[in-house]
């Protein structure tokens, strides 16, 4: 594989051709699926005398300019044909055979149906094209298929144009007004089920909105369609920004590689952020539907309107829309509740991004397999910045910004400096030191130190900021870090709540007439995307959960009360003393447990004891065996101390109907699940009372968390309830993937063989191989190495049958560096074993040798 090179974002340059137009007419025949691309092509730089199209797994049939048959170079992904006038016509007529694609990328099949994937770099499996996203064309398409078997023919736009056509097939024209990119074109054909609306946007234009979903899952389509329309409110309520076509439609197929995908008009979604009742989608599952219909609706402006220049500025896209879709989430739920888990994807994903081999930062730099950038860093990191923007700006100042860059930008492919231009220009905050967060990467660490001294009635805080070299960039400089903290008082009244501007290697910052030596609340609401070291003590961690202004500094509080007692535990277990929880710790839960005036929601987050992997996440180097004990031993003290108040707590919540009472119920059983109480009996008695997917599922996993009795018996009613209802059995996959025994390993053999199942399918993929190696650490990670050997078996399959998913479900077995010597070298033999493949896709090998490297 050594002829896989990087790109790198200083080489970048302009096109030197460019199309404007488009015609694409796609008759879909099988195996013999034909496509006649027709661009009108403009030279841009009267030097360049060779036109050279990218193009990948294409069956070329001819190529023609000005109607006239030309001679070309097929080489290595490049069409290359060589020019000699300023603008011309430009035929290229390709077959392609969808069913057999299961890369998922470009034309392929799901359920018998026709769908496409472009984004990244898809389109140029359809045809030779300028496959980059600074070449926008608007697009003419027309599809002709078999009307009984695709009686819906789809593509971006408005349908300009229908029709029968003899031997029973039919065809459909699409016409998008707006310039585009080719990453943002899609056809879907097929036969769906369809539920339609409509939507008024507030300058009184009618929308008509649909969503196509497979045959017999209507009553599973309303979710999506009023989360559709309280994202399309929301954009032009909170953000002034209004749709600008006459339709908008989703699709759900259940064969796609990620989330979903914001195709201009036309939405390509996996099911999982589509199908939802009350029987079949948790309360979880409802909630990101939501999020990500709306994170696709609002990439209409923020990706589809204004799109990027280059691949390398995919964060001007997905960070401002992520930012805007946790907005979206928080006004409609609990703002508290949406932040927490935004900071647990940052802590517990992404921050291992950065201390692993594929470090980079929110801009990369230089990337070999383009897919492999849609990461936390890019998506989540990128958020953050974004959000720490908004924190520096306000409200009021972040908003003008946006409409100055949509004022200047709009129908533009641009970079990130051109966001961050328009948001400098617009309130005039300057930002020249903040642009360093989307060059630099790694994780900040800030030390903090404060005295107070009671003569003088001040208050000093000391913070240092460093960042650790990464895997890609040695030298690191200092960032512009929104340090939000707050000052509370002995009884807990607050002293004072600010954002300190913390731009140096070391900074101090005085605060006078403050009457008490005060405790600090820091990093609030995680002002920054950074590591925090303070010497925080248990009774300092005690009064933030009970009295600080932010729900979100009480969780974090709870979080660091824990987790530092179970460090305390790893110490004594190498010192080889007893370990202990401090009682101060436990009525500090028990008060969280008893509370009255806090909110349910927030309550089963605090009472959802960090997990491993979170905890894996806080050190540089981990002992595996001690930490899994250290855990088990505080969890298991808490909530035996507890017994009582769980139970209580469990069995006044178990008749209420509300997410926040679902959520703290079922927190309570999954501790209780630690306690001498007859659990068995609760677990069974919850799954056969329960009236939605949420309470069963819960059931469900506490009788497999606690490998109780009844596991068994509930797993084998819950299959023949559920399986031809495939995005129930991915549930019913993951909690045997997650099951922690040795098992397991059977249990995985015996799953791949499930009628079920299909490694063509990412979405069972991701539940049984993606579960085990992320959520099953103890079984993963097991010293003998099964569990390593166990996923690289599973990779050496997907890398032929669907090397992006192959690419993504690698990501434990490259962030190996905390680990003890000895597991890294059974880790190292199997990345070897990835190395040594003869066909090893750019995608793994991308990852596979920066690990090895
Ligand atoms: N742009 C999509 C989003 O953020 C994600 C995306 C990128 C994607 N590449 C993809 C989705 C490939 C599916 C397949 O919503
Ligand atoms: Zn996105």
């Amino acid at each position: 594989m050594s002829q896989v090179t990087a790109k790198f974002l200083k080489d970048y340059q302009s096109p030197k051709f460019t199309i404007e137009n488009i015609n694409l007419d796609v008759n879909l025949l099988g195996a013999q699926t034909r496509v006649v691309a027709t661009s009108q092509v403009q030279r841009l730089d009267s030097a360049a005398k060779v036109l050279v199209l990218d193009g990948e797994s294409l069956q070329l049939s001819s190529v023609k300019i000005n109607g006239q048959a030309v001679e070309y170079i097929e080489a290595d992904g490049k069409l290359s044909i060589t020019v000699d006038f300023d603008q011309f016509e430009l035929e290229i007529v390709t077959i392609l055979d969808p069913a057999a694609n299961t890369s998922l990328e470009g034309l392929y099949m799901s359920d018998g149906a026709y769908c496409t994937q472009c984004e990244a770099e898809g389109f140029r499996r359809i045809t030779y094209y300028l496959d980059r996203p600074d070449v926008l064309a608007k697009f003419t398409v027309r599809i002709e298929a078999d009307k009984a078997q695709f009686p819906y023919l789809l593509s971006n736009g408005n349908p300009i144009d229908a029709g029968e056509l003899d031997g029973g097939r039919h065809f459909v024209c699409w016409q998008d007004p707006f310039p585009k990119p080719c990453y943002l074109f899609a056809l879907v054909a097929g036969d769906f089920d369809l539920l339609e609306d409509k939507f008024t946007t507030r300058s009184g234009r009618d929308v008509k909105l649909q969503v196509f979903v497979d045959k017999g899952n209507l009553s599973k389509s309303q979710h999506a369609m009023a989360s559709l329309k309280k994202a399309m409110e929301w954009d032009e309520s909170r953000f002034g920004l209004e749709y600008d076509l006459d339709i908008y439609m989703i699709v759900a197929v259940d064969f796609f590689n990620m989330g979903a995908m914001e195709n201009k008009g036309l939405n390509v979604f996996n099911t999982k952020y589509v199908l939802a009742d009350k029987a079949t989608a948790t309360d979880v599952d409802y909630h990101g539907i939501e999020a990500v219909i709306g994170h696709e609706y609002f990439h209409n402006w923020t990706g589809n309107r204004i799109t990027c220049r280059d691949w390398f500025q995919l964060s001007l896209k997905e960070g401002l829309t992520v930012f805007r879709d946790q907005e979206f989430s928080s006004d409609m739920g609990s703002r508290a509740v949406n932040r927490i888990n935004a900071i647990k994807v940052i802590k517990n994903q992404q921050f291992a991004e950065d201390t692993g081999p594929m470090a980079h930062p929110i801009r990369p730099e230089s990337v070999m397999e383009m897919n492999n950038f849609y990461t936390v860093t890019v998506y989540n990191k990128g958020a953050e910045v974004i959000r720490m923007l908004h924190t520096l700006l306000g409200e009021e100042g972040f908003q003008a910004g946006m409409r100055l860059y949509v004022e200047r930008h709009d129908g533009h492919a641009v970079t990130c400096d051109d966001f961050v231009a328009a948001m400098e220009d617009a309130s005039g905050v300057d930002l020249a030191l903040f642009r360093r967060w989307y060059s630099q990467s790694g994780t900040p660490i800030v030390n903090v130190m404060d005295s107070y001294d009671a003569n003088k009635k001040r208050y000093t805080l000391t913070l240092k900021q460093h960042t650790p070299a990464t895997a890609e960039q040695a030298v690191k400089q200092a960032l512009h870090i929104p340090f939000s903290i707050e000052l509370l008082a002995a009884d807990g009244h607050s002293l004072l709540n600010k954002v300190l501007d913390f731009v140096e290697n070391e900074q101090e910052f005085v605060f006078d007439n403050i009457d008490q030596k005060p405790l600090v609340s820091l990093l609030q609401d995680f002002s920054a995307p950074v590591k925090l070291v303070y010497n925080f003590s248990i009774e300092h961690l005690v009064h933030l959960m009970q009295f600080a202004t932010s729900e979100v500094a009480r969780w974090e509080a709870s979080v660091n009360l824990f987790s530092q007692t179970v460090w305390q535990n790893v110490a004594k277990l190498a010192a080889e003393q007893a370990m202990v929880v401090d009682p101060r710790v436990v009525d500090a839960f028990r008060a969280v447990m008893l509370a009255t005036d806090l909110d349910a929601e927030l309550v089963a987050e605090i009472l959802t004891l960090p997990s491993l992997s979170a905890l894996v996440e806080q050190v540089d180097s981990v002992d595996l065996d001690a930490l899994t004990a250290a855990r088990r031993y505080v969890v298991d003290t808490i909530a035996n101390e507890c017994e009582d108040e769980l139970l209580a707590k469990y069995r006044q919540l178990a008749q209420e109907q509300t997410i926040g009472a679902r959520a703290l119920k079922n927190s309570c059983l999954i501790l209780l699940t630690s306690t001498a109480v007859d659990i068995d009996t609760l677990v069974q008695q919850q799954y056969q009372q329960a009236d939605n997917m949420t309470d069963s599922l819960a059931a469900l996993q506490a009788a497999n968390v606690g490998a109780l009795a009844c596991r068994q018996a509930l797993l084998t009613d819950f299959e023949a309830q559920w399986k031809d209802t495939p995005l129930v059995m991915d549930k019913w996959f993951a909690l045997q993937a997650c099951f922690n025994n040795e098992q397991v390993f059977d249990a995985i053999e015996n799953l791949k063989q499930h009628s079920a199942f299909s490694f063509e399918n990412p979405n069972r993929v991701r539940s049984i191989i993606g579960s085990f190696a992320m959520a099953n650490l103890a079984q993963f990670h097991r010293v003998d190495g099964r569990g390593y050997q166990l996923l690289t078996d599973w990779l050496i399959v997907l890398n032929k049958v669907n090397p992006q998913v192959a690419a993504r479900m690698i990501t434990p077995l490259i962030q190996f560096g905390k680990f003890d010597q000895s597991r890294q070298q059974l880790i190292k033999v199997q990345l070897q074993r990835l190395m040594d493949l003869p066909d090893l896709s750019k995608d793994l090998y991308e990852k596979v040798f920066k690990a090895l490297a």
